[in-house]
């Protein structure tokens, strides 16, 4: 298999790694967070804000831009990047995920999912071959396989033979990725929370082979300590010297229990949706601007954070423009909780090179233990 981008161990602590992702339009420093920009847009911020933040890639969806504005258009228009205004990497997930919990009438088969659109009701197809084809036209840095998730709790049989389809289009999606330097292809690895099923998978796609693996199919509401349990063995067995990434994660407890465990990149909406909703995530936990203790507190979100919302704003004013509706509010709350995370991401970072995980998570447990200002 042809190398598709560099990877690089530079130090370890425990089970967790500090390492670089090398693409050609930038470094991937990891532990990584990427942001959400699925309709090629992190919502209510300026690209040039969420490089500020401290974020190396973002992640877009292939299924919500093939049915908006359309891959093809994307391509003709110069590629995502250049759509979006974003020069630096961009994952993009293959759609399958996102067809199981947004499309209308879906059909599953061994070629792929037939569905209709949540948009229009218009009737499209996804499989490896074409979510490939899609994701190569949006000029897509780090592209994932065409999967199958099935919603937990199923029963083992039903996520034995799902694993064993998406294992079975992994090898479909390698094909037709083809041989693109520069670029990278992902597996995702499936089985649902059983160690036999996860390995099984892992042996699957290491046998392909593939420029980094994603854990699949978990937090689909399994809960922290399940999904845990299950991180107790699953990065273990993917390969040592390849990137993982565990789709969909999560709280910024979460990030730090499952960093380790040997997971080395993550995505997540909390952030920025909850950013929308009046949430600022802290240090200290999450906070919500709605309340009215918030009304004539003239404190910062954190005093201790240097982001825009955090060095000219006070608590009364956000709760102000929270219960106002206003656009601001969305935009000041997002800024701070994607700072907050790119700090986190840092942090342990930090803490791995310095070979001082364990403290910096004693240290973060201890500060939100304390509960907010
Ligand atoms: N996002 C969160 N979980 C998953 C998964 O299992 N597969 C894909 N493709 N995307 C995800
Ligand atoms: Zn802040």
């Amino acid at each position: 298999m042809a190398q598709g981008i560099d990877f690089q161990i530079s130090a370890r602590d425990g089970k967790a790694r500090r390492c670089a992702l090398s693409t050609p339009r930038g470094e991937i420093r990891t532990p990584a967070f990427m942001p959400v920009g699925t309709a090629a847009t992190v919502k209510a911020m300026l690209p040039g804000s969420v490089r500020e933040t401290g974020a190396d890639i973002l992640l877009g969806n292939t299924y919500h831009l093939m049915l908006r504005p359309g891959a093809q258009r994307v391509h003709d228009l110069g590629g995502l990047h250049r759509f979006m205004n974003w020069d630096r990497p961009i994952l993009t997930d293959s759609g399958g995920f996102q067809v199981m919990s947004l499309a209308d009438l879906r059909r599953l088969s061994e070629d792929g999912v037939k569905f209709r659109s949540h948009i229009d009701g218009s009737e499209h197809m996804l499989s490896p071959e074409t979510s490939m084809e899609i994701q190569k036209l949006l000029g897509s840095d780090i592209v994932m396989c065409f999967d199958e998730c099935p919603a937990l709790p199923a029963d083992r049989e039903r996520i034995a033979e799902s694993m064993r389809l998406s294992m079975r289009w992994a090898q479909r999606s390698r094909d037709a990725f083809g041989d693109r330097p520069g670029h990278a292809l992902f597996g995702i690895q499936q089985g649902g929370l059983e160690e036999d099923l996860r390995g099984e998978s892992a042996e699957a796609l290491a046998a392909i082979g593939f420029d980094g693996y994603a854990i699949g199919g978990l937090a689909v509401g399994e809960g922290q300590e399940a999904m845990f349990g299950c991180l107790d063995f699953a990065p273990g067995q993917l390969p040592d010297d390849k990137p993982r990434y565990l789709m969909g994660v999560g709280k910024p407890d979460d990030i730090v229990g499952a960093v380790r465990r040997g997971v080395d990149m993550f995505d997540c909406v909390l952030p920025s949706r909850s950013g929308r909703t009046g949430q600022g995530l802290t240090r200290r936990g999450p906070v919500n601007l709605r309340n009215a203790r918030h009304k004539d507190d003239p404190r910062p979100l954190d005093p201790e954070c240097a982001c825009p919302c955090c060095s000219g704003y006070s608590r009364a004013y956000l709760h102000h423009v929270v219960r106002s509706g206003e656009i601001i509010a969305s935009m000041l709350l997002t800024w701070h909780n994607l700072h907050y995370y790119q700090e986190l991401m840092q942090g342990l970072r930090d803490a791995i090179e310095a070979g001082r995980l364990d403290a910096f998570a004693a240290d973060f447990d201890a500060q939100r233990a304390q509960g907010d200002l």
